[in-house]
């Protein structure tokens, strides 16, 4: 996985616009992650606990509400993000054992990214694609009936 770029102090500005923009928001923590993800692609392990500290709550709870939300992801994202639909219409026709198969043809887990940096794997709990499944999303475009065939090629395209 690509190591987290360092959070120096131009990224700190940037998290201070964030938090000045969104905190007088009712429920702020969760635009602000939306935020901090847009502005880095991901949220740095070290914008949590500023988060925390100007929102007046816990690091644990800032992590939890992170964690709770399958959107942010703590380490940057692979050149092409491939969200899989986990949901019940999709698995009812395949999408787990399309999922096994792709997890252990790239050789990594959910929300892992392959050493190469080239894609980044995240479950999704249905896309709105339920009578075409199984549903999957390529750097935000949707496919329907995915299988092996159609998987492989967008794999091969994103090396
Ligand atoms: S269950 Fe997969 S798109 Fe709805």
């Amino acid at each position: 996985m690509p190591a987290t770029p360092a959070f120096d102090a131009a990224g700190e500005e940037t998290l201070r616009d964030i938090l000045n923009a969104h905190r007088d928001l009712e429920g702020p923590l969760l635009p602000i992650l939306h935020a901090v993800q847009e502005a880095f692609g991901h949220v740095p392990q070290e914008a949590l606990p500023i988060i925390a500290q100007d929102l007046n709550i816990s690091r644990a709870e800032a992590h939890g509400v992170m964690s709770f939300y399958h959107d942010f992801r703590e380490n940057p994202a692979g050149r092409t993000v491939l969200k899989l639909c986990r949901a019940e219409a999709c698995q009812s026709v395949g999408a787990d054992a399309l999922a096994d198969r792709t997890r252990e043809k790239l050789g990594i887990d959910w929300h892992d990214t392959t050493a190469d940096g080239a894609i980044t794997l995240e479950p999704v709990f249905c896309l709105g694609l339920c009578a075409c499944g199984p549903a999957a999303m390529v750097n935000g475009k949707l496919v329907g009936r995915a299988d092996a065939a159609k998987l492989d090629k967008i794999l091969e395209g994103a090396r």
